[in-house]
């Protein structure tokens, strides 16, 4: 099992996917990839070898990160796939749509045409098949939930088989999308913590260092 330095490279999602309809129309979801992009810049910091795979984001790559860009779900499941392998460490920040339209349409669609229904699709859920391949990775992974927050995160951290999952509630009073402090949970199999009013680059820190200390108790069980 892994010890804490054995974690040297860490692979992370950030940012939303779009989901093109047409050449200039997309589903997607207001995900800004900070939180992802905090955890890359202090894990380089820290001497990680770090590749971030990004959705389309206004952020700045942090220094010392290998960065690929995706725009689909499905990019992002080619790119994730490839660098699976090589990674210790997983972790899968970004909001991937879950349902993608059947059809791309090759020209804009036009308003006089009318449009009464968008046939959708399922995503292949990334997580959930590349944990499948776990062997002694850590994965972490997010959980966004209008209701039964705890519940449905603690469900996720179970099926795709994650080691941490972090849990953020989105109500009309709070939404973590945007903002620089979020309200949180920290699931792992042992117990859960809550962290109000975080800042987002201190709740990267506590991840990374949440990651080290499941590590450290694999090695002394
Ligand atoms: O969308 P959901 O709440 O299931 O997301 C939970 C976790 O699974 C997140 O870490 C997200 O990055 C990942 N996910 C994925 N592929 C999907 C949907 C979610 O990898 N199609």
């Amino acid at each position: 099992m892994k010890n804490p330095s054995s974690i040297k490279k860490i692979l992370i999602t950030a940012g939303p996917t779009r989901e093109f309809i047409d050449p200039v129309r997309f589903i997607s979801n207001p995900s800004t990839g900070a939180i992802g992009y905090a955890i890359a810049g202090i894990a380089a910091k820290k001497g990680k070898e770090v590749i971030l795979l990004s959705g389309p984001t206004y952020l700045k790559p942090p220094p010392n990160v290998k960065i690929f860009y995706f725009e689909s779900a499905l990019d992002l499941e080619k790119l994730a796939g490839k660098y699976f392998k090589w990674a210790d460490c997983f972790i899968s920040s970004a909001a991937v749509s879950d349902f993608r339209p059947r059809l791309k349409e090759k020209e804009k669609i036009k308003k006089k045409n009318g449009i009464n229904s968008l046939l959708l699709v399922e995503n292949p859920d990334i997580l959930k098949s590349l944990a499948a391949k776990k062997k002694d990775k850590i994965l972490v992974g997010f959980a966004l939930e209008t209701e039964n927050l705890l519940k449905n995160a603690l469900l996720k951290l179970r099926e795709k088989n994650l080691d941490l999952i972090v849990a953020n509630k989105l109500s009309s009073a709070h939404s973590p999308f945007g903002t620089a402090r979020v309200n949180a949970y920290i699931i792992d199999r042992r117990g859960c913590k809550k962290y109000d009013a975080v800042n987002k680059v201190k709740l990267a820190r506590i991840i990374l260092d949440r990651v080290e200390q499941i590590c450290y108790s694999f090695k002394h069980v």
